[in-house]
């Protein structure tokens, strides 16, 4: 059976403008420059104005996505919006995102795989398309993290930032597009990366709020751990799977989460730290946003031309993980 190919068209990326350094940090909590450098590579990070939610990031990075593909909204056919921080609990932040660029009764939905969640939503687009579902898929990585942080939680404040990345995925010229896709996720390890109140399970009371448990809580270590053998086994099968070797990748995209982390990965897909785009010294961990924005901003930069082989590499609360590779488009 032979499949349509698929591909990323247009891609665009929208960061808030309030920088948020390190220094800042040092104001408010007993932290440093130093150590969050050393232990991250983070130096500074992008914070929402207060006006600002998730669904206003992804208008941006939406516009300018649909402008890199020369497209409209009215092109296209499903908008899909992976984030873990939704403007509401209950409405899908997509919804909102189709109201504010006027794309009248498009469908819409929001998923939900954490940092992965831009390569799961990367990939159920591509699924959609191959089946001749839909056409062309908007597809955003969008967070507004600053919103679930504990700014008194020296651990895991200091990583976050906000930030959008859109893509209209699309059938592409024969041989382009996605080659090898591959998605994880160890559902066993509940306890390492979650909000631990404010959900079904334990909705949000005076105690919790006291508690601080409507923040993100995190077991870094244990994150760290997964994050070091998740990311290479995701790009390794992905590249497997599209019959590719390290040594043919042009470039890599991982999540930006912690420098360290992305240089142990290099390490065992055997590829040298030079390949990896990074840009978390000045964004942090945005999340679903991550390799999108990192991606966005290669491009800008004129570092990716058509037929350049690429991969995708992510992992994130879960836990999940995931890596597309892919032939470029354009
Ligand atoms: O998208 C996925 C999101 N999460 C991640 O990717 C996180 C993965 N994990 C990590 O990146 C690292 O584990 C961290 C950066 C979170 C922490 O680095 P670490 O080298 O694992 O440090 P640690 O947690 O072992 O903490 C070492 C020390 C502790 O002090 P004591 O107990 O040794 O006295 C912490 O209390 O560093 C302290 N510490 C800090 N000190 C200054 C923790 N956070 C800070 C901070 N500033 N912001």
């Amino acid at each position: 059976m032979d499949f349509k190919s698929v591909g990323i068209k247009g891609l665009g990326y929208y960061v808030p403008e309030k920088v948020m350094t390190n220094f800042d940090f040092e104001k408010l909590i007993d932290t440093s420059d130093e150590w969050i450098r050393t232990r991250t590579g983070i130096e500074e990070r992008r914070f929402a104005a207060p006006d600002q939610a998730t669904s206003d990031l992804c208008v941006e990075a939406s516009k300018k996505a649909l402008e890199n593909a020369n497209m409209t909204i009215d092109d296209i056919d499903l908008i899909l919006i992976a984030t873990c921080t939704p403007d509401y609990p209950v409405q899908a932040a997509a919804c909102l995102v189709q109201k504010k660029l006027g794309a009248k009764q498009t469908p819409c939905f929001d998923l939900n795989a954490a940092c992965s969640g831009f390569i799961y939503g990367l990939t159920v687009a591509g699924g959609m398309i191959r089946g001749g579902v839909y056409k062309n898929i908007l597809v955003v990585g969008a967070e507004t993290l600053s919103r679930i942080i504990d700014m008194e939680d020296r651990n895991t404040c200091v990583l976050f930032g906000d930030g959008a990345a859109a893509a209209v995925v699309s059938e592409v010229e024969e041989g382009y597009g996605f080659l090898g896709v591959y998605l994880g996720a160890e559902g066993e390890d509940d306890d390492i990366l979650k909000i631990p109140a404010g959900g079904t399970k334990k909705p949000n009371t005076v105690e919790t709020i006291e508690n601080r448990e409507n923040f993100v809580h995190m077991k870094g270590k244990d994150v760290f751990k997964f994050a070091v053998h998740a990311l290479p086994r995701a790009t390794n099968k992905a590249m497997k799977i599209a019959g590719v070797t390290s040594d043919e990748l042009k470039m890599v995209f991982p999540h930006q989460a912690n420098i360290r982390i992305i240089e142990a990965a290099a390490k065992r897909i055997h590829a040298p730290i030079e390949k990896f785009y990074v840009n978390l010294q000045r964004f942090g961990n945005t999340s679903s946003a991550s390799v999108g924005i990192a991606l966005g901003e290669a491009l800008e930069k004129g570092k990716l031309k058509k037929g350049d082989l690429i991969a995708l590499t992510g992992f994130g609360a879960g836990l999940t993980y995931g890596s597309i590779v892919m032939k470029w488009v354009y």
